[in-house]
């Protein structure tokens, strides 16, 4: 197949900019890279707000850079994967020798030099929003095409979902056990509620009003939304209402300065009680030190996923243990150029109703 020598790509060129089509060369395919023709790309609801404010020092990339946190593809040329072949490709990238050093593409670098050093590579920074990409291997996540019988636009769901089993991994969750998830109908945390339900697990869909989580008790098994007032004792009643809690997950949104369920969760857990922070805030949190020891309960924070736990997420995709078609969301495509429509439209909608991408 003859390559163009020029491909078009969204790029934000600065902080405070909007983003733009531009024309960039093919790039050459190095060592332990792939060259992938883009079929669609994933567009965030939180893009617009993260660019249009000035450059936050401890959450952003160096411009400029390709937008786009995953996108879904078939390789043109590399030294691992064979020419064709679909692929699912992601936003974390991590050192080779060390998962310390991180990025995320489109969104943020970690504070350590040698993550500066990951994000100065225009490629590795990068995303999927344009018609072809120059991506490491390690971001590279073969699909098994006779497995899957859908609309591969869908495999973009891939990505909240793969933060969701990040985080579902760490608590250890179990079939049939009990899990918190508040809030519930953001876009990643409503990930973790689809997915903890076709894991085997009974899911509390928490949130501050029943009509934001009702529609993820219909749609999904064993979720129960759950609306909480405010008040620790009816809420903590209102979480135990099938038992202690075997686990709590916090998706506190990054526009909240406090982690507002954290405290009450912590009462609703049972012995051995296991809370995973996911969300994204920079305050602080306290806990009741006696209730800890006493229920010995453990609390972790993590940071998305291991590449181990997103091949261990495809293949329960590719098992139909999981849906990821429109079983679990509607999916709204947009041409390249209709990249602004796009980010204006994923930053109204909930993930379930309609999964936004742009469509080569
Ligand atoms: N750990 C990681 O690696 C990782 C990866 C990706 C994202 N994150 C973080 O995860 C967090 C959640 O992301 P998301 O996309 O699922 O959701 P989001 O868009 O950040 O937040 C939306 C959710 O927050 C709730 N909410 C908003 N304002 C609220 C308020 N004042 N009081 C109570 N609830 C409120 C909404 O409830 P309503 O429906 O009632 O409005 C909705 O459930 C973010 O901070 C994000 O940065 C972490």
């Amino acid at each position: 197949m003859s390559l163009p020598s020029t491909y078009k790509a969204v790029v934000l060129p600065q902080y405070e900019h909007e983003v733009e089509l531009q024309t960039l060369p093919i790039p050459e395919v190095q060592t332990g890279t792939a060259l992938v023709k883009i079929e669609s790309s994933l567009v965030n609801g939180d893009m617009r707000p993260i660019f249009s404010k000035p450059r936050n020092p401890m959450f952003s990339l160096p411009p400029p850079f390709v937008i786009g946190t995953a996108g879904v593809g078939r390789i043109i040329k590399s030294d691992t994967y064979k020419p064709g072949q679909l692929v699912f490709m992601d936003s974390m990238v991590t050192s080779r020798d060390d998962p310390s050093h991180f990025l995320v593409k489109t969104i943020f670098d970690a504070p350590s030099p040698q993550s500066k050093d990951l994000s100065a590579v225009f490629h590795k920074r990068s995303g999927y929003s344009a018609e072809y990409a120059l991506v490491d291997v390690e971001n590279v996540y073969p699909i098994n095409e006779s497995a899957i019988n859908f609309d591969h636009d869908y495999l973009n769901n891939l990505s909240r979902l793969a933060v969701a089993f990040g985080g579902l991994k760490a608590v250890g969750l179990k079939p049939g056990e009990t899990i918190a998830i508040a809030p519930s109908s953001g876009a990643f945390s409503s990930a973790a509620v689809a997915l903890a339900s076709a894991l085997g697990a009974r899911v509390l869909a928490v949130g501050r009003s029943e009509s934001s989580v009702a529609p993820l008790a219909k749609k999904f098994k064993n979720v129960h939304a759950v609306a909480l007032s405010g008040n620790q004792d009816e809420d903590v009643k209102a979480l135990t209402k099938f038992g202690p809690l075997n686990a709590y997950m916090d998706f506190t949104p990054s526009n909240l300065s406090s982690a507002i369920y954290f405290k009450t969760a912590l009462h609703a857990l049972g012995f051995g009680g296991r809370v995973v922070l996911s969300g994204f805030i920079w305050s602080e949190v306290s806990i009741p030190y006696g209730l800890a020891v006493g229920k010995n309960l453990s609390v972790r924070g993590k940071i998305m996923y291991t590449r181990a736990e997103l091949k261990e997420l495809i293949q329960l995709v590719e098992s139909g243990t999981l849906r990821i078609d429109d079983q679990y969301s509607g999916i709204k495509k947009f041409a390249l150029s209709e990249f602004n429509e796009s980010m204006d439209f994923a930053g109204k909608t909930k993930t379930f109703d309609a999964l936004p991408i742009l469509k080569n």
